[in-house]
């Protein structure tokens, strides 16, 4: 059935019962690649608190979680633009970070944030995210971890909002152009 959130129409794009099932497959792949490491789960909001919830409650092996807000601020940097973590107190020098994200698009966000996180001394940086679309992507930033790989067309629902709202519905939908 379709939905309007704001003045847009959405149609069914992912169901629950894929989300579930390839969120499990990527918690075990992570439980897996992670036994013993002790791995820091960041997740990015707000768009990331319901996937970063689901994939947590997934993972077999001693791991923590914490979340950050990122925000830019005038750099100095030739790109101009930085972005840096709000709300982040733990110490993260030998940690094995997972960067947890709703949605990589441009890839703009993530890489704009890489050289603040990196210079914080992790043990490592890997990124696992919900969504990826790569016909849209323009940094280098590559998924580690990906539950779907999608068309580059606008979508809300599991975390993902249209101007704010749109974020409490349980499956992902796409915006219906027709
Ligand atoms: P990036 O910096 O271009 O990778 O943009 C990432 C951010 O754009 C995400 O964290 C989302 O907040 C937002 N975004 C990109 N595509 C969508 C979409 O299809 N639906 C909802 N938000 C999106
Ligand atoms: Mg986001």
């Amino acid at each position: 059935m379709k939905i309007k959130v704001g003045e847009l129409q959405f149609r069914p794009f992912i169901t629950k019962e894929k989300i579930v099932e390839r969120v499990a497959a990527l918690g075990e792949q992570i439980s897996k690649d992670y036994e013993g490491k002790r791995p820091l789960f960041l997740g990015v909001l707000n768009g990331s608190f319901i996937f970063a919830a689901d994939l947590f409650r997934t993972i077999t092996t001693d791991a923590e979680i914490s979340f950050i807000k990122l925000a830019s601020y005038k750099g100095t940097t030739s790109t101009g633009n930085v972005i840096t973590a709000i709300g982040l107190e733990e110490n993260l020098h030998d940690r094995h970070i997972i960067l947890v994200e709703d949605i990589i698009d441009t890839g703009k966000t993530l890489s704009s944030f890489m050289p603040d996180l990196l210079s914080r001394g992790p043990a490592s940086v890997k990124i696992a995210t919900f969504l990826t679309k790569p016909e849209a992507l323009k940094y280098d930033i590559k998924a580690d971890y990906c539950a779907f790989e999608i068309e580059n067309k606008f979508v809300v629902g599991y975390g993902l909002d249209y101007d704010g709202y749109g974020r409490n519905i349980p499956e992902l939908y796409i915006l219906d152009t027709q």
